[in-house]
């Protein structure tokens, strides 16, 4: 039996309700969580705002690019009424909106849930978004534990660069050949991984690091029971709800 594996909610609940929104937060929170996971950009007016894409396009009725609009504009778009497919659906969802990372950090207000926090910093690099996320956490975060994530290293050693106590894990979805140099040389305390490269035979090198790894992004049940009999430290999934299911069975 395994109690240890955590499970994070990917961009909340995203298998059944529409991803980033606080709805999607709160249904993976009521689910019972340990953690969520959520991806972050900037808009032209410096408001953290959490999407997954660069632009509306795709999960709102909106369009354009998140850096070029403001948060007035773009809280003018549902975030909702493009899942009008999934099973749940109610035309409440409509109302949803692109939320702040304040917001999410409001919802969370109480409650001992984990937070990993995804810099999509690749494409835009959004000067001064790690300086102003570091000043939001520590106003609104609660000393609650979060977790600095992206595939972009230069915004992880930003914010070690800024916060030597701030938590950093690199994302990877191909392997590396020296994980420890990397670990070491860029006090990274967690490696973020794709599930394939668990699955892959190189998951011994990577654990025998004594780090935490995360696995993403896992959803099949056959996958999900693997990660929990591997003792990952995480799992993150767009299905909370079966993952927690499985661990307690596990
Ligand atoms: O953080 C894990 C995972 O979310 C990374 O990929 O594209 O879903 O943000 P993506
Ligand atoms: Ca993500």
């Amino acid at each position: 039996m395994n109690h240890m594996t955590k499970i994070y909610g990917h961009r909340g609940s995203k298998g059944n309700y529409p991803e980033n929104t606080l709805l999607s937060f709160q249904a993976a929170i009521d689910q019972g969580v340990d953690g969520l996971e959520l991806d972050i950009h900037l808009t032209s007016d410096g408001e953290i705002v959490v999407i997954h894409d660069e632009t509306l396009n795709r999960t709102t009725d909106g369009s354009g690019n998140v850096k070029d609009l403001t948060l007035d504009e773009i809280k003018q778009y549902s975030a909702g009424n493009k899942f009008s497919h999934f099973t749940h659906y109610s035309e409440n969802w409509d109302e949803e909106r692109v939320p702040t990372l304040e917001e999410v950090l409001e919802l969370l207000d109480g409650t001992d849930i984990e937070l990993n926090i995804e810099l999509k910093t690749y494409v835009y690099p959004y000067e001064g978004i790690e300086e102003k996320l570091l000043t939001l956490v520590k106003e609104k975060g609660n000393n609650r534990k979060i977790v600095y994530s992206s595939f972009h290293l230069p915004s992880l050693l930003r914010l070690k660069q800024l916060e030597r106590s701030a938590h950093i894990a690199w994302l990877l979805h191909s392997p590396i050949s020296n994980p420890a140099d990397y670990m070491k040389e860029l006090e990274l305390e967690s490696l973020h991984l794709a599930k394939d490269l668990v699955l892959h035979d190189m998951f011994q090198q990577y654990k025998d690091l004594n780090k935490s790894v995360r696995v993403w992004t896992v959803n099949d049940e056959n996958e999900l029971k693997e990660m929990l009999d591997l003792e990952v430290e995480s799992i993150i999934t767009d299905y909370p709800e079966k993952a927690i299911n499985l661990r307690v069975k596990n």
